[in-house]
């Protein structure tokens, strides 16, 4: 009885109900009467001048007057919008003394903070508790000291920052690579030291890291900068600098440089593996050093963890194990054939091959996409890979990773490409798959001599189309808890086998990719709902799928609508939209002239289940079972 009440606590264990709705009041009060505890601009403009020496420059700032009329400022170096204090100007003044952030936090409109040409010094004051801030300039000032990695996190809408001309020594806060706004970072002329931070910002329009101590690669992201961007570092290598001794270049394009790089790039990674081996001295040791490190992943790994990995549990989140120890003991030859590589496979039934196989086998680069160089390596067994580097997967952990990959690889379907092996590294991850001979189904549609024999008819078209979207609701039935389970479904990662069946590559990625580079360049971030109103829906790849399939029936690239235009507007549906839009027989001028035994009405049937994909509203926009049952039922002939 007593225990049952002790679970049970009636009403009186509470606070009398009169001082709850007092407490309430209070709060509302608090909360609801903002104008009674905040400042007005005046006084925080006041606050901040006071701990300013040398101010002499800023006597217009006085009460009798407020800083700002409209468009028009009273006070010196105040830039006014609306009667609100938008920036303060303070260049060139001659002023010294503490910059008193706190009081220009409480400035809810402040955007544009610059004080060129001073004499401030002593450490940067914590600027990032001003988070809606998106111009700094203190640049030719005496500001010195290190900046903490974290000094600029939050600040999301940080456009420029000029801290150039100052003293600053240690690293470049990690932070400033974090906020995707950035677009002018001027650094130059300070005593900045260590590699540059992993920057992802391809939007830079003014970056300078000139005359500091900087030493190591330069971001891939940065690469298309001026080289007098980075002047005065002796040790920054990398474009547009001079190569890194490490990485031979890969521009020349013949196999024996590409295999060459190829192999430096994997032999990085097995230097990584020896020295982490190294680190952690295991019995194993003499069956070499990728061994040990396997066998130390797997002591590492809890034994009930081993246990639902033997039983061939898909719950399991432990690391390699599982490709190292699968569900039935294998022959101990197969074991040793595994233990002996560092890739992890997804799939078991397969030949097993090693990094070392895929450095012996003779490699060519395929191309360089969003992600990195993708190669193909004939192995000396016969089969042929294909070996993706991804860079700009580092927001997950090696268990994320590893999990994320096993979902992947649990995938089986006809229209899927699937990923054979990984190898996972901090900075970067390779996927491995096999090579299909026939090229991407962009190939087929745009490529140069596409009026030959590769060019696609209307039945092939059809079967493409139908095949891709197999394949996409597949992966919205086994992917359930992705919102864009494909997430960069394009013609280029369509590849066609020799029966022009479609094989879906580079999917199901999202979760693992740094988002700022997804947001910046996977075509789910390309669909309107994410370009107005910033989010991704489960309709996004319903979205894709329209512009594949529009793409397919024009024979128009999409991504030239895109660039050519940047708003909504811009895209191949709202061009097939407005051409249909001027009558039927503008209807037939959009089909890709290419196409031979076309049936009118049934492709005018799929050029309008693709414009329903593509609707802009997505309350509108079909789901994706509906997309399918349309495209199911269109026919040949
Ligand atoms: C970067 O700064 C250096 C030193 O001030 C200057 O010589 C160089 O022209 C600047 N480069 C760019 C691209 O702004």
């Amino acid at each position: 009885m007593a225990h049952r009440r002790r679970s049970h606590p009636n009403l009186y264990s509470y606070p009398p109900l009169p001082i709850l709705l007092l407490a309430a009041a209070a709060i509302f009060l608090l909360c609801a009467s903002p104008s009674s505890s905040a400042k007005s601009e005046t006084e925080i403009l006041l606050k901040f001048k006071e701990s300013l020496e040398n101010a002499a420059e800023l006597s217009s700032w006085n009460p009798s007057q407020p800083p700002c009329e409209g468009e028009r400022h009273n006070w010196e170096g105040v830039m006014c919008e609306d009667g609100k204090v938008r920036g303060l100007n303070l260049n060139g003044m001659g002023l010294k003394g503490t910059l008193d952030v706190e009081s220009l936090v409480e400035l809810p409109d402040l955007r544009v903070f610059a004080v060129i040409d001073n004499n401030f010094e002593g450490s940067l004051p914590d600027f990032n508790k001003m988070g809606a801030v998106k111009h700094v300039y203190l640049s030719h000032n005496k500001f010195s000291g290190e900046i903490p990695s974290n000094g600029f996190q939050g600040m999301s809408s940080l456009k420029k920052l000029h801290l150039n001309n100052n003293g600053f020594v240690g690293a470049i806060p990690t932070s400033l690579a974090t906020l995707s706004k950035l677009i002018e970072l001027m650094l130059e002329n300070n005593k900045f030291d260590g590699s540059l931070p992993n920057f992802k910002q391809e939007r830079f329009t003014m970056v300078n890291f000139s005359n500091n101590l900087l030493v190591g690669e330069i971001p891939p992201a940065l690469s298309k900068l001026n080289a007098s961007s980075f002047h005065g570092n002796a040790g920054l290598c990398g474009a547009p600098l001079k190569p890194c001794d490490v990485h031979p270049k890969l521009s020349t394009g013949t196999k024996a440089v590409v295999g060459m790089a190829l192999a430096a790039a994997l032999v990085a990674i097995l230097l990584v593996i020896i020295i982490l081996a190294k680190r952690k001295p295991v019995s194993a040791a003499e069956e070499g050093a990728a061994t040990a490190q396997v066998a130390a992943a797997q002591r590492k790994a809890p034994q009930d963890e081993m246990d639902k990995i033997e039983k061939g549990s898909t719950a399991s989140s432990s690391t390699a194990a599982r490709s190292t120890a699968p569900s039935s003991a294998p022959p101990a030859e197969t074991r040793r054939a595994e233990q002996s590589v560092k890739l992890s496979f997804l799939i078991e039934d397969r030949e097993k091959f090693g990094l070392p196989d895929l450095l012996k086998a003779s490699a060519e680069i395929l191309g360089n996409g969003i992600f990195g160089a993708t190669y193909k390596a004939a192995l000396s067994t016969g089969p042929v890979m294909v070996v993706k580097r991804f860079k700009h997967m580092n927001i997950v952990g090696k268990e994320d990773f590893h999990e994320h990959m096993r979902r992947l690889g649990r995938l089986s379907n006809q229209n899927l490409l699937p990923v054979v092996a990984f190898y996972y590294r901090k900075e970067e991850k390779l996927l491995v798959s096999d090579f299909v001979d026939n090229c991407s189904l962009a190939f087929h549609l745009h490529g140069k001599n596409r009026s030959g024999s590769s060019s696609l008819d209307w039945p092939k078209r059809l079967k493409v189309v139908k095949g891709v979207a197999k394949g996409i609701a597949y992966l919205y039935t086994e992917l359930p808890s992705l919102t864009a389970p494909h997430g960069h479904l394009k013609s280029t990662n369509v590849l066609l086998n020799s029966s022009h069946e479609p094989l879906l590559n580079d999917y199901g990625l999202l979760p693992v990719v740094n988002l700022e580079h997804a947001q910046a360049h996977m075509i789910a971030y390309k669909a309107p709902e994410f370009r107005q109103g910033g989010r991704i829906t489960k309709k996004t790849d319903v979205w894709s799928l329209g512009i594949l399939i529009l793409e397919i029936l024009t024979g128009k690239f999409p991504e030239k609508f895109a660039q050519q235009s940047k708003g909504s507007e811009g895209d191949l549906a709202s061009w097939v939209e407005s051409a249909i839009g001027d009558g039927e027989g503008a209807a037939e001028e959009v089909f890709d002239k290419e196409i031979k035994n076309g049936c009118p009405e049934e492709m005018m049937k799929l050029l309008k289940i693709g414009m329903s994909c593509c609707e802009v509203d997505v309350e509108k926009r079909w789901d994706i079972k509906q997309a399918v049952k349309s495209i199911e039922e269109v026919r040949e002939k």
